[in-house]
C-alpha cells in the first residue's frame, strides 16, 4: 500500500517521562493515534516494529525523589509499571516498552556519544553556572528558587515562575537559594559538550523544508520558525548525577543530557528486542521511521535527534514525525502538578471493560489541528449516541433477528432487492477514503468514516424492517440479515485498528478471525497463530491469512482485503449468541467523574487564595498625619479614554474630579482596555505635582490595588457618589 521503495516501517512514540502517570492528553496525543496507524499498517500485511518505553531521565525525577525522600530509581520504578500497565490495559501493545535506565540503553546512549565525540562532532564550550557550594552541586535551574521578580511570588524556580507563568533565568530571581541545602548559589566555571546544530542548518532546511512539505502544517511550521530563528550549538551534557554517565575523561560528576539520551532510547529498545537484527530497522534505506510525538516535543524530533543521526551518519532519518496538539480537559489546561487530568490508570480501574469507548472518544475528539476539548458530558454522549446507538444497535439488531428466525446460522442470499446493493455497494468507497485518512494521520476523519459504514448498517435494517418482513417472507427476511450480517464483518474489520477489545468480542459473535498481521513482541520471528482448530475469533500474526491460516478451510478469516466485499461471512455460518458491544453510560456515572474534578478544582482555588493572601508587601515607613492630609484622594468618573499612541501600557484618561475635566496618564492599559474604563467610577489623587508623559501634561494618579499575581485593579466606591467627594 504505501510507498514501494519501503520494506517495512518502524513506528515510535514519545517516551512518556516516569515521573507521573500518562493521562489523556498524552493518550490523544501520541499513543492512541500511534496504535491506530500500527494496527492497521499490520492489517494490510505491512511488516511493523512498535517501540517505546519509559523517559527515566532529568530534573524533575531528581526534584521528586528528593522530596519523597527517596531515590530517582525509586520514582522511576513506580511509575515505568504503572504507565507500562496503563499501556496493556488500554490495548496499546508496543512490541517493547522498555526504559532508558536499563544497561543496553546505558551502553547504547554512551557509544553513541562517544562515536561522535571521536569524530570531533561536539564543541566545548565552558560557561558560569550556578553552584551550590555547601552541597557540592552544580545546580539545574529548577532546583534554584526565589521570589519573582515579575509577581513577587516565593518558590518562583529558575527557569519559571509556577505562579505568574513568566519564564525566569536564576540571574532574575530576588533572594535566590539553593533547594539542596539553602544556601546561596554561586557562578562557577564548568564545560560542556555541544553539538553545533548550525553546521546542520543548511541540509535541516533542505531536508524539511524542501522535501518533507507533506508533514503537518504545525510540524512544518515550527521546523521553520526555528531554522528561520538560526540554530545554536545545544549542550548535550549536564552537571548532574541522575542520568547516563558522559562516557570521556575529565567528565566526572557529568551526565547525557536528558534529550540526547531519551531518543536514543528508541534505538537501544529496539536492540533489547532484536539484539541480533536491530539494525534492519534502524539503518536500511527501505524502512520507514515514524516517530508520534506531542507538540512540545517538535524540535527535539525534528531538528535535534535528526542532527545526531546525521553526524553519526550510520542512521536513517524519520519520514514523518505526527504530532498532535495540546488537549485540554473541560475547559481547562491539562496538568500534571495541578492534577487537572483524567488518568490512564484510574479511568481503567472507573471504567472496567470500557477501554474502547476512551480510545474512541480521544481519536473522535483527537487535537489534530487545533488544541481540542475534552468533556465527560461529550464522553458519555459519544458513548451512548453513537457507539450505543450506532454501532453497538446495529449488530445487535442483526445477530438477535439471525438467531430469532434461522437459529443463528448466516442465511442464504437468495431474494435480492436493489436496496441491498445500494447499501453494500457504498462500503468499497468508504474503505478507500478510510485508507486515505489512516495513511495521511487524519485520525479522526477515519474513525468518522469508519462509523459511516454503521451507519449504512442501521438505516439499512429500518428501511427493510426483516422483523416486519418475517411475518410473509421468510426467503427475503434470510436474505436481507445476509446483507446485514456482511456489514458486520466489515465493522469488525474497520474498526479494528480503533476498537480492539470491541472487535474481539464482534468477532466471537461472529465466530470469525481476522488476519492482524506481523507482531514482533517476542522477538524477530513472527509468533505463532492463536488461532486453534474449532476455536475461532483469533487474532492471525500472519499477513496471508487464506495460505497460513492453520484454520484455513475451517474458519472464516477476515481481514482488510475482504473489507467491502460481498461474501465475507457465508451462508450455513453458525454464529454465537448476540452479546453487548457497549453499554450505556449512566448520568451518575459521568456526574461522579465531573464531581471529582470540581472538587480538585475547588481545592486549587482555597489554596490560592491562602497563598495569596500570604503575599503581601511589607509595611512601608511610618509617616505623620500631617503627610496623610497632604494628600488630596478624590471620588472621580472616567469620561474617556484612549491608547496613548506607540506604548503597550498607557491609557490617556478624560476625568470628571468634581473639581474640573483634566487628563491623566496612566499605566492601567495592561490591565483594562478603554471601553472597560469608560463611566467607571475611579479614586484619584487629584494634587499629584503635573507630569508630562510622552507629551501629555497628566494631572493626578488613579488609585490601584496590586494583586499577587501582580495584576493591578482600581479602586472604586462601593457606591456611586459624588465627584469630587474627599477621601480620608
Ligand atoms: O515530553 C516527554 O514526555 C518526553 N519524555 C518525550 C521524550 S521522547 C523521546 F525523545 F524519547
Ligand atoms: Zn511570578
Amino acid at each position: 500500500m504505501s510507498d514501494k521503495k519501503f520494506s517495512r516501517t518502524l513506528v515510535t512514540c514519545a517516551l512518556p517521562y516516569a515521573n507521573g502517570p500518562v493521562h489523556i492528553g498524552h493518550l490523544a496525543g501520541v499513543y492512541v493515534p500511534a496504535d491506530i496507524y500500527v494496527r492497521y499498517l499490520r492489517m494490510r500485511g505491512e511488516d511493523v516494529l512498535y517501540i517505546c518505553g519509559s523517559d527515566e531521565h532529568g530534573v524533575p525525577i531528581t526534584i521528586k525523589a528528593r522530596r519523597e525522600g527517596c531515590t530517582p530509581q525509586d520514582i522511576v520504578d513506580r511509575y515505568h509499571r504503572i504507565i507500562k500497565d496503563s499501556f496493556t490495559g488500554l490495548g496499546i501493545n508496543f512490541d517493547i516498552y522498555s526504559r532508558t535506565s536499563s544497561k543496553v540503553h546505558e551502553k547504547n546512549a554512551s557509544d553513541f556519544f562517544r562515536r561522535l565525540y571521536d569524530k570531533n562532532d561536539f564543541i566545548v564550550k565552558e560557561s558560569e553556572q550556578y553552584y551550590d557550594p555547601e552541597a557540592d552541586e552544580f545546580l539545574a535551574d529548577r532546583y534554584i528558587t526565589g521570589t519573582c521578580p515579575k509577581c513577587g511570588a516565593e518558590g518562583a524556580y529558575g527557569d519559571q515562575c509556577e505562579k505568574c507563568g513568566s519564564t525566569l533565568s536564576p540571574e532574575e530571581l530576588i533572594d535566590p537559594h539553593s533547594t539542596l541545602s539553602g544556601a546561596t548559589p554561586v557562578k562557577k566555571k564548568t564545560s560542556h559538550w555541544y553539538l553545533p546544530l548550525e553546521k546542520y542548518e543548511p541540509w535541516l532546511r533542505e531536508w524539511i523544508l524542501e522535501n518533507h512539505k507533506e508533514w503537518r502544517t504545525n510540524v512544518y511550521g515550527q521546523c521553520k520558525s526555528w531554522l528561520d530563528g538560526g540554530l545554536l550549538p545545544r549542550a548535550v551534557t549536564r552537571d548532574l548525577k541522575w542520568g547516563v554517565p558522559v562516557p570521556v575523561e575529565g567528565a566526572e560528576g557529568k551526565v547525557l543530557y536528558v534529550w540526547f539520551d531519551a531518543p536514543i532510547g528508541y534505538i537501544s529498545n529496539t536492540i533489547e528486542l532484536l539484539p541480533d537484527s536491530w539494525e534492519k530497522w534502524w539503518k536500511k534505506e527501505d524502512t520507514r521511521l515514524v516517530h508520534f510525538i506531542g507538540k512540545d516535543n517538535i524540535v527535539f524530533h525534528c531538528i535535534v535527534f535528526p542532527s545526531m543521526l546525521k553526524a553519526d551518519g550510520s542512521y536513517i532519518l524519520p519520514d514523518n514525525v505526527p504530532s498532535n496538539e495540546f488537549l485540554n480537559l473541560e475547559g481547562d489546561k491539562i496538568s500534571t502538578s495541578r492534577n487537572w487530568a483524567v488518568w490512564a490508570h484510574e479511568y481503567l480501574k472507573d471504567f472496567p471493560g470500557q477501554q474502547d469507548v476512551l480510545r474512541y472518544v480521544l481519536c473522535a475528539n483527537a487535537p489534530e489541528a487545533k488544541d481540542n476539548d475534552f468533556s465527560w458530558k461529550d464522553f458519555q454522549a459519544r458513548n451512548n449516541n453513537e457507539l450505543v446507538a450506532i454501532f453497538g444497535n446495529f449488530v445487535n439488531r442483526a445477530v438477535v433477528l439471525t438467531h430469532k428466525y434461522f437459529e443463528g446460522k448466516v442465511p442464504a442470499y437468495t431474494k435480492a432487492e436493489p436496496v441491498d446493493g445500494e447499501a453494500l455497494g457504498q462500503i468499497p468507497a468508504l474503505k478507500e477514503s478510510l485508507q486515505k485518512s489512516l495513511e495521511a494521520f487524519r485520525f479522526r476523519e477515519a474513525l468518522a468514516t469508519a462509523m459511516n459504514i454503521a451507519r449504512i448498517g442501521n438505516k439499512y435494517l429500518t428501511d427493510t424492517e426483516p422483523w416486519a418482513v418475517a411475518k410473509t417472507d421468510m426467503e427475503r427476511t434470510g436474505s436481507i440479515l445476509y446483507v446485514a450480517l456482511q456489514i458486520c464483518a466489515d465493522l469488525a474489520v474497520a474498526f479494528e485498528p480503533f476498537l480492539p477489545f470491541s472487535c474481539e468480542k464482534l468477532r466471537n459473535i461472529l465466530d470469525v478471525c481476522i488476519c492482524a498481521g506481523t507482531d514482533h513482541r517476542a522477538g524477530e520471528a513472527v509468533t505463532e497463530n492463536t488461532y486453534k482448530e474449532g476455536e475461532c475469533a483469533a487474532l492471525h500474526t500472519v499477513s496471508d491469512a487464506a495460505a497460513t491460516c492453520p484454520g484455513a478451510g475451517k474458519c472464516v478469516c477476515l481481514s482488510w482485503d475482504k473489507l467491502g466485499q460481498r461474501d465475507i461471512i457465508p451462508a450455513g455460518h453458525q454464529l454465537n449468541k448476540a452479546e453487548l458491544l457497549f453499554s450505556k453510560i449512566e448520568d451518575s456515572v459521568i456526574e461522579a467523574q465531573i464531581a471529582r474534578l470540581e472538587a480538585i478544582k475547588a481545592e486549587r482555588e482555597a489554596a490560592e487564595k491562602a497563598k495569596l493572601a500570604k503575599v503581601v508587601a511589607p509595611q512601608k515607613e511610618q509617616i505623620s498625619f500631617e503627610d496623610f492630609e497632604k494628600m488630596d484622594i478624590r471620588t472621580a468618573t472616567v469620561l474617556e479614554a484612549v491608547k496613548v499612541p506607540k506604548t503597550d501600557k498607557l491609557l490617556k484618561l478624560t476625568i470628571d474630579t468634581g473639581i474640573d475635566t483634566r487628563t491623566i496618564v496612566s499605566g492601567i492599559a495592561e490591565y483594562y482596555t478603554p471601553e472597560q474604563m469608560v463611566g467607571k467610577q475611579i479614586c484619584i489623587l487629584a494634587n499629584l505635582a503635573p507630569r508630562t508623559i510622552k507629551g501629555i501634561e497628566s494631572r493626578g494618579m488613579i488609585l490601584m490595588a496590586r494583586q499577587a499575581d501582580g495584576k493591578m485593579r482600581f479602586i472604586t466606591p462601593q457606591e456611586v457618589l459624588v465627584n469630587g467627594a474627599e477621601i480620608g
